[in-house]
């Protein structure tokens, strides 16, 4: 009897089993009167064409009304559901540098457009498509050998692969981008970083198999000392920070690449540029929050179960004694039954704060984003996550055009994870 007192108290006071807090998008007012050439085809040329376009990495061209109004039942379903532009993160959550998500207003003007008949209005030259930065890199790490993509599930193959460094002192990557070999193949990459501890592991990884890299659509969790990044949108500057490198580390290239609309896959040579500097920046951290547990059988998801939802919150600062962190960017990773995530911190007082928020998961978009401003997390706050999974029918992989069917899924490479990463940088003042 006492002791069912104190665990209710111990309960109610710390939250053991805490879930993130969805919030709700704002749908904006509908307009009347649009027209292609003054008001979609401008906004289209900012948020969807730089993919869109000739030789771009979608699978299809919708630069001219011709083409976008063929497809409009389509461009009306990916941007009513926010499939498009991929950007997953849900605006309501919290603000981030650069992105490429439509602004409730934008996406609004597509819908009524569409709805509206999609008028092509008077003819005005075509809207410029604004061109990619650049980063001033300084280091290229180029793939070893070249590799010819086999579509492995899904019609994608996700294959990682050893970059050398040659780095002779610890370096500090304080921007990075990647040169795809064949644009319109490479759906998107991540770029990590692992200690020479680990370097051994992979090596035989890369080994056992006959072709270039090895395949690993699970990801890389455990050997992973820092996220440097992805690549779909622009290059990434770290301004005054920098991920530290030290010789002897490798850099692991991920590939998430996609047939392309026509012609089949081509063979790759991608490279990754960076820029880096000798002298020292505040070095940048990745901290992750998963329930170890989940390691040792502890996520169940019961097959054709169409929500099995697993949270779990952890105080990385506890765990460095006592530290505060600046939180820079935001990353969740599920595999493909993944249905809906975030990423919160759960503030000593009880409150949330979103930091991510994913409403309708696609495994094959997976990104960093990056905070407008950093958002401090003091040592008594904890990172939660908080995923559902879906493990009926239409969730599941097809390998060589055959869909798998629902099993007991547990945490595995090749089974499900529910892990949320955060870069930071650790607050010495
Ligand atoms: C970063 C590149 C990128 C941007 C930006 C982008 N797309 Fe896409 N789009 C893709 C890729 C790649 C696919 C293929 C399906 C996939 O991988 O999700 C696709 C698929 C589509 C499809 C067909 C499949 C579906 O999901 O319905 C439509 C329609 C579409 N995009 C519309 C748009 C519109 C409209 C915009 C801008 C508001 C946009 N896209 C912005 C890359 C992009």
């Amino acid at each position: 009897m006492r002791w069912a007192v104190v665990l209710l108290l111990a309960s109610s006071c710390l939250d053991l089993n805490p879930r993130g807090e969805f919030c709700g998008d704002d749908e904006g007012e509908a307009r009347t009167g649009l027209t292609w050439h003054t008001d979609i085809a401008p906004l289209m040329a900012r948020k969807c064409m730089s993919c869109h376009r000739a030789g771009g990495n979608a699978p299809m061209e919708l630069t001219t009304f011709t083409q976008v109004d063929a497809l409009k039942t389509v461009v009306r379903d990916a941007v009513e559901t926010r499939r498009m532009p991929p950007w997953p993160p849900a605006p309501c959550c919290a603000e981030y540098e650069n992105p490429a998500a439509l602004t409730t207003e934008e996406r609004r003007l597509m819908l009524s457009w569409i709805d509206d008949g999609a008028s092509e209005g008077t003819v005005a030259a075509a809207p410029m498509v604004p061109e990619r930065a650049v980063l001033d890199a300084n280091v290229t790490l180029t793939m070893p050998e070249a590799y010819t993509p086999v579509a492995t599930f899904n019609a994608e193959d996700t294959r990682c692969f050893l970059l050398e460094t040659g780095f002779t002192e610890t370096q500090y990557v304080t921007g990075i981008d990647i040169k795809p070999g064949v644009r319109d193949q490479m759906h998107h990459s991540l770029v990590l970083t692992v200690a020479s501890s680990d370097v051994k592991k992979l090596q035989d990884l890369d080994a056992e198999s006959a072709e270039p890299g090895w395949s690993c659509p699970g990801g890389l969790l455990g050997s992973i000392k820092s996220g440097l990044g992805g690549s779909f949108f622009e290059p990434q500057r770290f301004e005054g920070k920098g991920f530290r490198v030290d010789p002897g580390d490798r850099v692991v290239l991920t590939m998430h690449y996609s047939l392309p609309a026509s012609g089949g896959f081509k063979s790759d040579v991608t490279s990754v540029e960076l820029k880096t500097q000798t002298e020292a920046v505040t070095p940048i951290v990745t901290l992750s929050v998963y329930n170890p547990s989940w390691l040792v059988g502890g996520m169940p998801i019961p097959e054709n179960a169409p929500s099995t939802r697993f949270s779990w919150a952890d105080a990385p600062g506890r765990l460095a004694g006592a530290a505060t962190f600046d939180l820079h960017a935001v990353n969740l990773h599920m595999h493909e039954r993944g249905k809906k995530g975030g990423v919160w911190i759960l503030r000593e007082d009880g409150t949330r704060e979103c930091l991510l928020q994913i409403n309708a998961w696609d495994h094959a978009w997976q990104g960093d984003y990056r905070f407008a401003s950093s958002i401090r997390l003091k040592p008594r706050d904890r990172l939660l996550v908080d995923c559902e999974f879906d493990n009926t029918a239409s969730k599941q992989r097809v390998i060589g055009g055959v869909p798998q069917s629902p099993r007991w899924l547990n945490w595995g490479e090749d089974q499900e994870m529910c892990v949320g990463f955060v870069t930071a940088t650790l607050v010495t003042e």
